[in-house]
């Protein structure tokens, strides 16, 4: 089944300021399944790797330095649609311009602290799940 899955990460900023449940259960009620979930910190490394896109930008140091600053959530979540739904569920990058009751609306603190990482295409969440999750640890559990 081709664009059912999304990777999203919960960022450091979101965790320390304890949204975690708030998160997961606006990601619940929108209708995504939690297929794989955990908790970790990201080394520096970690994160230059998974952003390597960004590598040269001018916010790429910045960005690995926060996301490599606490703890994160890292979770495969299952929906028809899902990419496409989920950024919407997320809102812009800038929570200045995202829409009201999104993620980042609510709980971001700015463009660089913006609380939630969703893939950029169905590629980018296999790519961002192979990252985080073993084989077994994607198994569809949610046929
Ligand atoms: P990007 O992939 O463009 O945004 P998104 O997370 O919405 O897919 O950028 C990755 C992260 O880099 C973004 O979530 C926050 C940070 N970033 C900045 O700090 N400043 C910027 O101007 C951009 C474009 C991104
Ligand atoms: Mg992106």
């Amino acid at each position: 089944m081709e664009g059912y899955k999304t990777l999203t990460m919960i960022k450091p900023g979101a965790v320390k300021n304890r949204h975690i449940g708030a998160i997961l259960n606006m990601i619940e009620e929108a209708g995504f399944r939690i297929s794989a979930i955990k908790s970790l910190k990201l080394s520096k490394e970690d994160a230059e790797t998974f952003y390597e896109e960004h590598k040269g930008r001018p916010f790429f140091p910045d960005l690995v330095d926060f996301m490599s600053s606490g703890p994160i959530v890292a979770a495969i979540l299952i929906k028809e649609n899902a990419v496409a739904d989920f950024r919407k569920l997320i809102g812009s990058t800038d929570p200045a311009e995202a829409e009201e009751g999104t993620i980042r609306k609510l709980f971001a603190a700015s463009k660089a602290h913006n609380a939630i990482h969703g893939s950029d295409s169905n590629e980018s969440a296999d790519r961002e799940s192979h990252f985080f999750f073993s084989d077994k640890e994607l198994l569809e559990k949610h046929p």
